[in-house]
């Protein structure tokens, strides 16, 4: 095999034409040809109480992964390690954002999931009952989840950057039973109180009867009726949890993401598909062997936290690094510190953080020891060319294939990417390459027809693949139409995408009303809901511009209700407002005050004129704007835009 730059030289000039590679040529094809026979090969790897009684029962567009078998997903992290040499090895290394570290072997893991577990059950929580987590980056987060999947309770994470609104619209639509949280989090060496936000949050959603607090920051907290301490319930609890063996589709969570719909989305994921998925994907992407500290800098509310902190990584047996805080807190180096602290031989991290850090040069990278890494990985946005090639050879030092991995919460794991356990094959910077396994990606036109080489259409999944969502929570009807729908029996993710003369896939940005802002992914009617819930604001028109860190950035449009006036003043409490409604990440940077919205004649805001007025771009030609779009009342919107004020 040729060493990687060598790879690089000559994928660099794309004129070469290249294959795939035979190996995963020859294992996509067996895959695809007979995916029973494939994919129970990969479901033997998993530990069942009871095998399936058939791979896939496939009732269009409900998927029965492994239907009749039997299993736990703690037991496939956890037990399946302790009776063997990795028992007393170093399950997660965690630091936090003041440089302390923790480190928790798989038995030590163990010891602290069971007796969670307990502590659940002895709270009445059972089988199917949802819980809802809202901690920080600490360890007691990954002990929750497993607890929970342990006595078989969904679990429900919201991100700790979201604020109580966020957090009371999901912790009801899943019903929760039980709220954990913590007294605190770090962020940025500033105390995020998170027990209350769920304080403003408890009085509002009646299905919670207890609420678990974890001591972090060591701050005081109102502990109310409800409340009990995380520390004084594991005292308590006994050692031992006998796992409960739970259906193949026993959901294992859920968690909520931003569509195109006001309200987020409950993405709902079982057990035996979905596990398959990631020990398969983990196996092939990152090839992971005993020596391997896995870097994974995502954080846990987010579904990269999910699969590939929480659940892949376990299976696996592998070490891996959890860090709380911020990549540039109390200086911009902290990931390539850790790297070399800790010897991670793998980093899996975002575009975003590697914009960050590509700005602040060269030398403080080269200030530490970076040679442990053996590989590195991107998800969450599309890579742009010179991001990846600062990545391949300043962080990598052209010894490090790059994985740009692209996937979504809905489909659980990594479904476009090299895979290095099979074969390392030519890249392309900004290519994610080519399917894994199993997995039959195409990119077709509005017609769901294949288009020609080069030419731009949106990405789609034709065959079912064991880590797709099960359903919405409590919403099969708009499961089916949000995805199922567009192109009829094809999975539609949203993705603009395109497939060069050389077969290689290249994302091109989502097709929908969907923002990707610093990775974070936020529709934008949920962030016009609350521009409106504000007293001032009669309405709201979000988009983004581009940001050469973040990716996007959030632009908002809004007018005031009557007596109100556009003032800087005004803007200060919109923004205030968002941040403690939504959270921070949804902070936009732009606000114009305007007399009213483009709108097309059935009342539907047009959010691409917006974008590229802010992007100080083309308006373009308007007549292929929305369907039935009166020219003179866009011109006039236009108008009224560039009088717009912005404070
Ligand atoms: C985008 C994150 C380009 C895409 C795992 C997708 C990417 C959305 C990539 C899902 C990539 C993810 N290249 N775009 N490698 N990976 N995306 O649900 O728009 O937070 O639809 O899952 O992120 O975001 P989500």
């Amino acid at each position: 095999m040729s060493s990687p730059s060598k790879l690089y030289e000559e994928s660099g000039k794309l004129k070469l034409s290249v294959r795939p590679g035979k190996q995963l040529e020859k294992l996509s094809k067996e895959a695809l040809e007979d995916p029973d026979k494939f994919w129970a090969e990969q479901a033997r790897n998993l530990v069942w109480f009871e095998e399936w009684d058939k791979v896939l029962d496939w009732n269009p567009p409900f998927a029965k992964w492994f239907a009749g078998g039997k299993l736990n997903a703690s037991v496939n992290c956890l037990d399946r390690h302790i009776n063997t040499d990795t028992k007393n090895k170093a399950a997660i290394i965690w630091e936090a954002e003041n440089g302390e570290t923790r480190t928790l072997t798989y038995l030590q893991l163990y010891y602290q999931v069971n007796k969670f577990a307990n502590v659940l059950k002895d709270l009445g929580v059972k089988k199917g009952d949802r819980v809802t987590i809202y901690l920080p980056m600490v360890p007691e987060l990954p002990i929750a989840m497993l607890a929970c999947a342990r006595i078989g309770a969904i679990h429900s994470v919201v991100f700790s950057g979201f604020s109580a609104q966020a957090l009371t619209d999901r912790a009801n639509d899943a019903q929760s039973k039980v709220i954990i949280t913590a007294d605190g989090g770090m962020r940025k060496g500033r105390l995020v109180e998170l027990k209350k936000v769920v304080d403003e949050s408890t009085g509002s959603v009646p299905s919670v009867e207890h609420v678990i607090v974890l001591r972090r920051a060591g701050n005081k907290v109102e502990m109310g009726p409800k409340d009990l301490w995380w520390h004084e319930l594991m005292e308590n609890a006994k050692a031992y949890c006998p796992p409960e063996p739970v259906e193949s589709t026993h959901p294992l969570y859920i968690l909520y993401t931003s569509g195109t719909t006001g309200k987020p989305k409950g993405v709902m994921h079982g057990t035996g598909g979905y596990l398959t998925h990631l020990y398969s994907t983990a196996k092939w992407v990152f090839d992971f062997s005993k020596q391997d500290v896995f870097f994974c800098t995502a954080d846990i509310g987010w579904v990269t936290g999910h699969s590939y902190i929480v659940y892949a990584p376990l299976m696996h047996g592998v070490t891996e690094i959890m860090y709380e805080g911020a990549p540039d807190f109390p200086k911009p180096d902290r990931y390539w510190a850790i790297v070399e602290k800790h010897g991670a031989t793998i980093l899996y991290t975002t575009p975003t953080a590697l914009r960050m850090y590509m700005k602040y040069g060269d030398s403080i990278p080269n200030s530490f020891d970076l040679s442990s890494l053996r590989l590195l990985g991107t998800v969450g946005e599309p890579i742009n060319p010179e991001v990846w090639m600062w990545y391949f050879k300043t962080i990598g030092k052209e010894n490090c294939p790059i994985i740009d991995t692209w996937w979504q919460t809905e489909t659980g794991g990594i479904m476009l990417s090299m895979c290095t356990c099979i074969e390392t094959i030519p890249m392309k910077p900004g290519s994610a390459t080519f399917p894994v396994p199993g997995v039959d990606a195409a990119v077709v036109d509005e017609e769901g027809k294949p288009v020609a080489p080069g030419t731009k259409g949106y990405i789609v999944v034709r065959k079912p693949w064991p880590g797709m969502l099960l359903t919405l929570w409590g919403d099969d009807e708009k499961y089916k139409q949000v995805y199922w729908s567009r192109f009829a029996g094809t999975y539609y993710p949203g993705d603009y995408a395109l497939v060069d003369h050389d077969g290689y896939l290249w994302l091109l940005g989502r097709a929908d009303d969907v923002l990707k802002v610093a990775g974070h992914r936020l529709g934008t009617m949920e962030l016009e809901s609350a521009f409106v819930s504000h007293k001032a604001i009669a309405e709201a028109a979000v988009a983004s511009k581009p940001d050469a860190t973040k990716g996007e950035s959030i632009i908002a449009f809004l007018v005031p209700k009557e007596g109100f006036e556009k003032s800087e003043q005004l803007r200060k409490e919109v923004v205030a407002h968002i941040r403690s409604t939504l959270g921070p990440i949804a902070t936009p940077d732009d606000v114009y005050f305007v007399s009213k919205l483009p709108k097309t004649r059935s009342g539907k805001i047009m959010r691409r004129l917006l974008k590229s007025i802010a992007s100080g771009g083309q308006i373009g030609d308007i007549t292929t704007l929305e369907d039935g779009a009166a020219i003179d009342e866009v011109k006039q919107a236009y108008e009224d835009l560039k009088k717009a004020v912005r404070p």
